[in-house]
């Protein structure tokens, strides 16, 4: 029916219009806030991410309070050991910085926030890549899996809910996921980042976190975004491999992926709105070029509107008060 008798228009005259005939709602439960833990202390404001902080492992628990005090369910967390090696061991360290930060989390606020925790080696290995390097350089994949496999089963024992491997080594769900139940972890969750990829747009949190490459780059392992098929091939190889939550990453620049992604399986998923993507908005925002709140919520409406049910976001507490606020 054309115009005069249909009027879009109509239902945009009130507010209350305008919430009647809204399809997305964006809460709080809905984001997945990261956490950086610095073993050698923390505090200190991260340059490249204006607004935010590394977190020593002291205070980890009274940040996750914070958190959880906001209406976030779920935290997401990344390590920075005070020391690497070739092989990345701190990562599955009874006692590593990720492992006691989940064990203290889950002593001081039990179930009520869950515990999501980064399975990567790129933060502990000297050479700054996901997996193991072997000859030449080259990143062995096999290897890589054994590793990886222990980094989740030290993060389930130490009571993570949900374990994240972000290495994209070929087969690293079905590797987890073998030795997790070995472990009797059964009930301990794969959210995979089931296509991370290859993007600039994870400057940021390299320097964040140090732990850029120290030769090559992630080529050889992550996603091209060069390709529409390539992100379904992974996502639906983790589904065979036993995945609980498929991620797609980054999120702004790839919401045909996540829409895609939604459209084609039947699985849970979660977007990553990256480092870059925050930086994008905050150093606009500081320029008062954009209100950078408002993009943000635009931002993270349109990620959950493509299909993403969970968000990962570094806006997640300043989002989650002011919807708090708007309430
Ligand atoms: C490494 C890892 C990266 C991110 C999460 N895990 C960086 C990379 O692959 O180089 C990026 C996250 C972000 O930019 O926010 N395993």
């Amino acid at each position: 029916m054309p115009f005069p008798a249909t009027r879009l228009r109509r239902l945009r005259r009130s507010g209350s219009l305008r919430e009647l005939a809204r399809e997305v709602r964006l809460g709080a439960p809905d984001l997945v806030c990261p956490v950086f833990i610095d073993e050698a202390g923390g505090g200190a404001r991260i340059e490249s991410m204006p607004g935010l902080a590394r977190v020593a492992p002291r205070d980890v628990a009274a940040e996750a309070g914070e958190i959880l005090g906001l209406g976030i369910r779920a935290v997401m967390l990344f390590g920075l050991p005070s020391s690497k090696d070739a092989a990345g061991s701190a990562a599955h360290a009874e006692d590593g910085v990720v492992q006691r930060a989940i064990r203290e989390i889950r002593a001081a606020h039990g179930d009520s926030l869950a515990i999501m925790a980064d399975t990567c080696l790129c933060q502990y290995t000297d050479t700054g890549h996901c997996g193991i390097a072997g000859e030449g350089g080259r990143i062995d994949n096999d290897a890589s899996l054994e590793a990886l496999s222990r980094v989740a089963v030290s993060q389930a024992r130490a009571g993570a809910d949900v374990v994240s491997p972000s290495a994209m080594m070929d087969g690293q769900v079905a590797a987890i996921r073998a030795a997790l139940d070995d472990a009797g972890l059964v009930d301990a969750a794969i959210m995979s980042h089931s296509a991370k990829h290859a993007s600039s747009f994870y400057a940021p949190f390299r320097d964040a976190a140090s732990c850029a490459p120290q030769f090559g780059d992630r080529l050889t392992y992550q996603v091209p975004y060069t390709s529409a098929h390539a992100p379904m091939q992974e996502v639906a190889a983790d589904i065979d491999e036993g995945v609980d939550i498929v991620m797609i990453k980054p999120a702004l620049a790839y919401l045909d992926i996540i829409a895609e992604t939604r459209r084609r399986f039947d699985v849970p998923v979660a977007a990553y709105s990256v480092s870059g993507e925050y930086a994008l908005v905050k150093a606009a925002a500081e320029r008062g070029m954009v209100d950078g709140a408002a993009v943000a919520t635009e931002m993270l409406h349109a990620i959950k509107r493509a299909g993403a049910g969970i968000i990962v976001t570094y806006f997640a507490k300043e989002a989650a008060a002011a919807m708090r606020g708007a309430q």
